[in-house]
């Protein structure tokens, strides 16, 4: 990834209200996001998914760069049943910055 963490945590301020990643996360409206990136869709334990995630998830959905790419720019647009109410981040120097932060995450 050629983001910055940094500017990245800012940018993590938008998903915060749905979702934590760190030491001690929890499920909120969403997943707990740590070591999300490169990994299989669909597979925190104990969070309820959409139907819509759980099919593509079946299919080999896995959250690789671009993939993850696609979904935050508009989630809708990969998923479009999913059940994260987020329009997208609009810039891609905000979505490369929030991945490189989602990857300090193990
Ligand atoms: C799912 C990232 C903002 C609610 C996901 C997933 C990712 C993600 C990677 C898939 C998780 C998995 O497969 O285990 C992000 C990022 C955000 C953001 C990086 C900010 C840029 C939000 C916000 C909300 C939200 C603001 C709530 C309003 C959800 C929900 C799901 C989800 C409910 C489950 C989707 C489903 O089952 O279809 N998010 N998210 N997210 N997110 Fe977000």
């Amino acid at each position: 990834a050629d983001g910055d963490p940094e500017a990245g945590e800012k940018v993590f301020k938008k998903c915060k209200a749905c979702h934590a990643v760190g030491a001690d996360a929890k499920n909120k409206v969403g997943p707990q996001l740590n070591g999300i990136v490169g990994n299989a869709a669909g597979q925190v334990e104990g969070f309820k998914y959409s139907d819509n995630l759980l099919e593509l998830a079946a299919e080999g959905l896995t959250w690789d760069e671009p993939t993850l790419t696609i979904y935050l720019a508009k989630p809708k647009d990969l998923i479009p049943k999913t059940k994260m109410s987020f329009a997208g981040l609009r810039k891609d120097e905000e979505i490369q910055n929030v991945i490189a932060y989602l990857q300090t995450f193990e």
